[in-house]
């Protein structure tokens, strides 16, 4: 168990104080989280007392505790929202109770957002790019970072401790008591798994917000979950860089193909294992066999994100396709996933609506559907296996 009362300095006037929360197992309803996560939040000991960053609202005691050790909270002068995602700004409209004179600062967007979730007025005031705010003895300034994840992102840099605050970016679900990215140990696939999920499909923001930090310098990087970079940062947004750039040129680092079926009597089975093998045939190809019946539903948003392709098998029962299908398809994201090559199969006994409605939920999706479908009446026999291999082959090809 995590006594979760620690506040950690990362310089002379800055400290964190945001909440651990390790128990978490699944964030954003869909996404898993292994490791947990955590929420921080930053407090700046300057002449105008400011946070960056509140936490999710259910931790907010938790976190009032730790704010009332560093400050009385009736002195903050600025909170600033890096963007309005509820797990770091549901606490501010408790945290504008305790703290009557601070003045909420975010981008345009985020200020317009906040409007229908604090549901009362209060001071807030719009902060641009370029822009210094003056906390008198320090100066923080404002680097616009639209869709990093959200329209209304914002990074802040605080000058004088040279530390930089990047809302989601550079963070991860992996919640380490000691919090500083030297001590929490390797980290790596949560981070990956994170950058996936979170900050994939937005690569092209994410280059131009790299570029706009590369001339800082930089102590360390206060992310929104996850370590604080203060030993590793440049290798972070090293890593970041090539990410983005790997999935801007369409070169995935793997060709990972997820073949994920439900299947009643082993007949979809039998097909998916034929599919699997005509996509073995091809090299550099790798498969993600995926019987949806024996995975949790909170695994499908990390394989599909994972994924290069997707090859989605259903039996027909009630005139329909199974709704692991269904729960599977609706963790696709238009942005990251369009375009990737995909296809459909199952096994039938009578009239086989599963085929019509897979592929037509496929291209809803803006997957590059292959043209053509692979369901058999029944069970599969010898004569069809070959056919059923280039099927898979065929798919496979179109990643080439
Ligand atoms: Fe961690 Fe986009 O909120």
């Amino acid at each position: 168990m995590i006594m979760d009362n620690k506040i950690l300095k990362i310089s002379e006037d800055v400290s964190w104080i945001g909440v651990l929360d390790p128990a978490l197992r699944v964030f954003d309803i869909i996404m898993t989280t292994e490791h947990g996560t955590t929420y921080n939040s930053y407090f700046i000991n300057a002449e105008k007392k400011t946070v960056v960053e509140t936490v999710k609202e259910p931790f907010f005691d938790t976190y009032e505790a730790k704010l009332r050790q560093v400050c009385n909270p009736e002195d903050i002068e600025y909170i600033i929202v890096s963007h309005t995602e509820p797990d770091h700004a549901g606490a501010l409209r408790r945290m504008l109770s305790i703290a009557p004179r601070a003045t909420v600062l975010g981008s345009s967007v985020a200020l317009q957002n906040l409007k229908y979730q604090i549901g009362f007025t209060f001071p807030c005031r719009v902060i641009k790019e370029g822009e210094m705010i003056d906390l008198g003895n320090k100066h923080l300034k404002v680097i616009n970072a639209p869709n990093l994840h959200w329209p209304d992102t914002i990074y802040t840099y605080l000058q004088e401790d040279q530390l930089l605050f990047t809302c989601d970016s550079f963070g991860a679900h992996f919640c380490h008591e000691a919090m500083f990215d030297d001590l929490t140990g390797n980290y790596d696939e949560a981070f990956q798994y994170y950058f996936d999920v979170i900050l994939k499909p937005f690569s092209t923001f994410f280059l131009k917000a790299i570029d706009k930090i590369s001339s800082l310098n930089i102590r360390a990087i206060c992310p929104g979950h996850g370590p604080v970079l203060r030993a590793h940062w440049q290798d972070i947004v090293s890593k970041t860089k090539t990410l983005c750039e790997q999935y801007l040129s369409g070169h995935p680092v793997k060709n990972r193909v997820l073949v994920a079926f439900v299947s009643a009597y082993g007949y979809t089975r039998a097909i998916a294992e034929k599919i699997r093998e005509g996509l073995e045939d091809i090299e550099g190809i790798e498969v993600d066999f995926c019987d949806l019946e024996k995975t949790p539903a909170t695994e499908y948003e990390e394989k599909v994100a994972r994924a290069s392709a997707f090859i989605l098998g259903s039996p027909t029962i009630n005139q329909n396709m199974l709704p692991q299908l269904y729960q599977l398809l609706a963790t696709l994201s238009p942005l990251r996933d369009k375009g990737k090559p995909a296809g459909c199969f199952g096994s039938y006994g009578w009239s086989g609506e599963a085929e019509q409605i897979l592929a037509t939920n496929i291209q809803n999706q803006k997957l590059n559907y292959c043209g053509e479908s692979m369901f058999i009446r029944f069970r599969p026999q010898e004569i069809d296996y070959e056919r059923i291999k280039a099927y898979g082959k065929k798919i496979g090809l179109m990643l080439q």
